[in-house]
């Protein structure tokens, strides 16, 4: 099974993406994420992409075509995979397209959770993140609060805020999508295998529209 997430920063992309991998068994391939930890590494893709990302404009297309290369051509993603974040304009969505065509694959289903806009920016200035690589645990101060402030429920470790979750770098992310990533939403309308699912409301509702959605209209096996 391979499923593309769409949505604006702060949809609930992440969330739902750990979700579904947890319960797919399937790799969740955040390029937020990916690029974070080549920024704490110091990598030459995390000190060229640092700039971008602190101004909330997109790192440049081959940096993360590179990333995406790898990874989707690894063992690990044999059996399906969870996209959140890439592609995120029209140029990586056709770089994908011809991956997806080298590796013999396609994509089963493209979500595109949809969030107004007067929320997003509530949920992205009060989301804290595990700081352990390996939990990566998301939270948020108000609407999915840890039992003990700062600390990670799942493992303990010390939840930390992203260097971008700042409320005056939220409407230059927000432009950045409108300018550059929603057009996806007709890219992949055009070839048909795009699902809206509403990403306002509980988590626990919005994961099972996604389930239901993925069972009805994307025939996922498992
Ligand atoms: P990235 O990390 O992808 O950020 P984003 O797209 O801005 O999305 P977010 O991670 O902010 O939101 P999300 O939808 O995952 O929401 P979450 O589930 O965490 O990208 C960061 C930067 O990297 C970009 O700005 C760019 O510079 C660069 N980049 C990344 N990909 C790139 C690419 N392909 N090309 C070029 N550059 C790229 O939820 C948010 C908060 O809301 C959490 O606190 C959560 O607890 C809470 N929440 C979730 N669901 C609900 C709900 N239903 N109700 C209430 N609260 C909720
Ligand atoms: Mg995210």
């Amino acid at each position: 099974m391979r499923i593309l997430f769409l949505g604006a920063p702060g949809a609930g992309k992440g969330t739902q993406c750990k979700r579904l991998a947890a319960k797919l068994n399937l790799p969740h391939l955040s390029s937020g994420d990916l690029l974070r930890e080549a920024v704490k590494q110091g990598t030459p893709a995390g000190v060229a992409a640092k700039g971008f990302m602190d101004k909330g404009q997109l790192v440049t297309d081959a940096i993360l075509i590179d990333m995406f290369r790898e990874r989707l051509s690894g063992p690990s993603c044999a059996n399906g995979f969870i996209l959140d974040g890439f592609p995120r304009n029209i140029a990586q969505a056709k770089a994908l397209d011809l991956l997806l065509e080298e590796l013999k694959a396609q994509l089963n289903c493209v979500i595109n959770l949809e969030v107004d806009d007067s929320l997003l920016s509530d949920r992205i200035t009060g989301r804290r993140t595990c700081g352990n690589k390996g939990c990566a645990q998301v939270f948020h101060v108000k609407f999915a609060p840890p039992k003990k402030e700062g600390i990670c429920d799942d493992c303990g470790a010390e939840l930390t805020q992203r260097s971008d979750d700042k409320e005056d770098l939220v409407a230059a992310r927000l432009k950045t999508y409108r300018e550059q990533t929603e057009p996806l939403i007709e890219y992949y309308g055009g070839k048909g295998n795009l699902q809206t699912v509403g990403g306002e409301g509980d988590p626990d509702e919005i994961f099972e529209a996604i389930m239901t959605t993925l069972n009805t209209n994307c025939l996922i096996k498992k």
